[in-house]
């Protein structure tokens, strides 16, 4: 038997020494954390702590503000509404939705009043060159389906040497605001394209009457330019349905 093991006095100096040791170490860590830990000295540190800081407000203030409860009452109320909502009718004068009842109103009314653009300039004065260089840009599109140098091609007929581009002002922008479906006669021969030709009324008055005076004044045409003013003039025009050839004026 070891006398010290039941040794009262000595079992309990060892136990306190035991945990006196213990709490010494642990003492000793806690100091060298503290000393050790590193302040925040980074800007993007520095920065993220207002963040967070605010970003705790707002939630805060977003819980409170909207209980999920009101989130989930409010749902239905939104999703009924947004199912018998429907966009409003289209009422810029530039953009008229086919089929809608505005397109369907201008289809049936009576043909428009072109005497008054198609009154031939008293005098055939000189093209204005800003007035070409405007159309020779617009022009672009029309060269996609008339050729670049207006030749016609597979899908529309020719500008070039046209009877229809040097005739009537009011036809060329007729054409242009509300498109054409053939058949159409273009110097002796009969084009029927499948397609037709589509509205282009987007361009603004300047472009269009540009982009005429442009067609009228290359590849060989030569007739007086066309004014905003004349475009203008035909702008309840667009929305109608495609013109067909009864409905020009006969060059
Ligand atoms: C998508 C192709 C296409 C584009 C783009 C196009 N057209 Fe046409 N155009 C046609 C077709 C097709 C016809 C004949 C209609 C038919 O046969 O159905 C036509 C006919 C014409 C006519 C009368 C016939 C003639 O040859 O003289 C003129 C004038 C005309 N277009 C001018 C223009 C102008 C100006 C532009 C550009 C602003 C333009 N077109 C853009 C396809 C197009």
């Amino acid at each position: 038997m070891d006398p010290n093991r039941d040794n009262q006095i000595i079992r309990f100096t060892t136990f306190w020494w035991g945990i006196g040791s213990f709490l010494i170490f642990a003492l000793l860590l806690a100091v060298i954390i503290v000393v050790t830990r590193k302040p925040v000295t980074t800007l993007e540190d520095a920065a993220a702590v207002p963040r967070y800081d605010i970003k705790a407000k707002v939630d805060a203030a977003q819980a409170t503000a909207l209980p999920q409860a009101a989130i989930d009452a409010a749902i239905p109320a939104v999703a009924a509404k947004l199912a018998i909502s429907k966009p409003a009718a289209v009422e810029k004068p530039d953009q008229v939705v086919p089929g809608s009842p505005t397109a369907e109103k201008l289809a049936s009314t009576p043909p428009v009043d072109t005497s008054a653009v198609d009154v031939a300039p008293a005098v055939d004065g000189p093209i204005n060159p800003a007035l070409m260089e405007i159309g020779k840009v617009q022009f672009m599109v029309c060269a996609a389906c008339h050729g670049q140098n207006g030749e016609g091609g597979p899908i529309a007929p020719p500008l070039a040497g046209s009877e229809w581009v040097v005739g009537p002002v009011s036809n060329l922008i007729r054409i242009q605001l509300r498109g054409l479906q053939g058949p159409i006669t273009v110097k002796g021969t009969e084009y029927k394209f499948p397609v037709g030709m589509a509205p282009m009324a987007y361009q603004t008055d300047e472009q269009i009457a540009g982009v005429l005076t442009y067609v009228r004044n290359s590849f060989g045409n030569k007739a007086p330019a066309v004014k905003p003013e004349q475009v203008a003039a035909l702008r309840s025009e667009v929305g109608k349905p495609q013109l067909t050839v009864e409905e020009l004026t006969k060059p």
